[in-house]
C-alpha cells in the first residue's frame, strides 16, 4: 500500500488531526475522554501476551512503551529523543524508568501544551521538555542525544527515508533508536481494502514494506539490529478495544456490515494483512 497510497501527511496537517483527536475525545465524555479513548497517556496500539489477555488498552500500551525502553538501554547519562511524543505519557515512562533525561517533539500544539503542563508539575521537572517541532525538520544540532525513539509516529511519515536521515544526523554515533510502524504483512482481501483505505487515509497514515527497512536504515547510516512482527498480540486487540469505545459512543448503528460503519475499527478486527513491526538500529 505505501507505493499507491495517495496519503501526503503534511505535518501541519497531521498536527491538527491530533489537536482533533482531544477535542473528540471530549466530545465522547468526561469517561472516555479522561482515556483518551482507552489509549491514556500512551497514544499507540497495545500488546497483549496472549489473544485473551484480560488487560485493558491503556495498561497494554504502557507494556509497549516499556519494551520499547528495555531495548533502548539507556541510563542517566543519556539524553533520549522521543520523535512523536504524543501527550508525553512515553517520555515520562522512559525519564522515569531509566533516569535519562528525555525531550520529546511533537507536531499537535495541543498535545505539547498538555505535555508540558504535565512533565513541568510532577517530580520529573527538569528532566523531560517538550517542544512543537517536526521530525523530518529537527531544530536540534548533529550528534545532540544518545538514543531515539518513535512510537507509532512514522506511520505519519510518507518519507520514511528522510525521517530516518533526520534521526541519524542528531544521534551520536553508537546511539540506538527504536521505533514500531505498519507495515504490509500479507495482501488485504479485496473486500477489505476499502476499509484499511479509509483508515490510513482518514488518519493520513501509510503503511511500508518490512524488506525495505535495512537497506534503507544502512542508507542514512544506521547499523540494522532487530526487526520483530508483533502483530499477533497488538491489531487485532486494540481495534477490538477501539470498536468498544466506538459503538458505546454510536449505539444506533446497525453492525451487521462493519466494514462500511463510519468508524474503520470494528472492519479492521480480522484484517491480518495488516501488520506492526518493532525495530531496533543503531548509528554507525
Ligand atoms: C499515534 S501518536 C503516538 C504518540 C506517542 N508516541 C505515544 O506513543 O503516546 C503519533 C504522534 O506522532 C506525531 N507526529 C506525526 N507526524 C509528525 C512529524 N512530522 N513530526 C513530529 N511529530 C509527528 C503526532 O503529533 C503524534 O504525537
Amino acid at each position: 500500500m505505501s507505493g499507491k497510497s495517495i496519503v501526503t501527511a503534511i505535518p501541519e496537517e497531521v498536527g491538527r488531526l491530533y489537536d482533533r483527536f482531544g477535542e473528540e475525545c471530549l466530545d465522547l465524555g468526561a469517561a472516555e475522554e479522561a482515556s483518551n479513548f482507552g489509549f491514556g497517556e500512551h497514544l499507540h496500539f497495545g500488546y497483549w501476551e496472549t489473544p485473551d489477555e484480560d488487560i485493558s488498552l491503556d495498561i497494554a500500551a504502557i507494556r509497549l512503551t516499556d519494551m520499547v525502553i528495555d531495548r533502548l538501554k539507556v541510563d542517566h547519562t543519556h539524553h533520549v529523543l522521543d520523535i512523536g511524543c504524543g501527550v508525553g505519557g512515553p517520555a515520562l515512562r522512559m525519564a522515569r524508568r531509566t533516569g535519562a533525561r528525555v525531550t520529546g517533539i511533537s507536531v499537535s500544539q495541543d498535545q505539547i501544551t498538555e505535555a508540558v503542563a504535565v512533565g513541568e508539575s510532577g517530580d520529573l521537572a527538569g528532566r523531560v521538555d517538550f517542544r512543537l517541532a517536526d521530525a523530518l525538520d529537527l531544530p536540534f544540532p548533529d550528534d545532540s542525544f544518545d538514543a531515539a525513539f518513535a512510537l507509532e509516529s512514522v506511520i505519519h511519515m510518507p518519507d520514511r527515508r528522510r525521517v530516518l536521515q533526520e534521526i541519524s544526523r542528531v544521534l551520536r554515533p553508537g546511539g540506538r533508536l527504536v521505533l514500531t510502524d505498519f507495515f504490509e504483512r500479507a495482501p488485504i482481501p479485496a473486500v477489505k481494502l476499502p476499509v484499511v483505505k479509509r483508515l490510513l487515509e482518514g488518519s493520513m497514515m501509510t503503511t511500508v514494506k518490512v524488506e525495505n527497512y535495512p537497506p534503507m536504515l544502512r542508507d542514512v547510516g544506521f547499523m540494522f539490529e532487530e526487526i520483530v512482527d508483533i502483530s499477533a498480540h497488538t491489531t487485532r486487540r486494540t481495534f477490538m478495544e477501539m470498536s468498544k469505545v466506538w459503538t458505546r459512543a454510536n449505539p444506533d448503528f446497525d453492525l451487521e456490515d462493519v466494514n462500511t460503519l463510519p468508524d474503520p475499527c470494528p472492519g479492521m478486527v480480522d484484517v491480518e494483512g495488516f501488520g506492526y513491526l518493532l525495530l531496533v538500529a543503531r548509528r554507525t
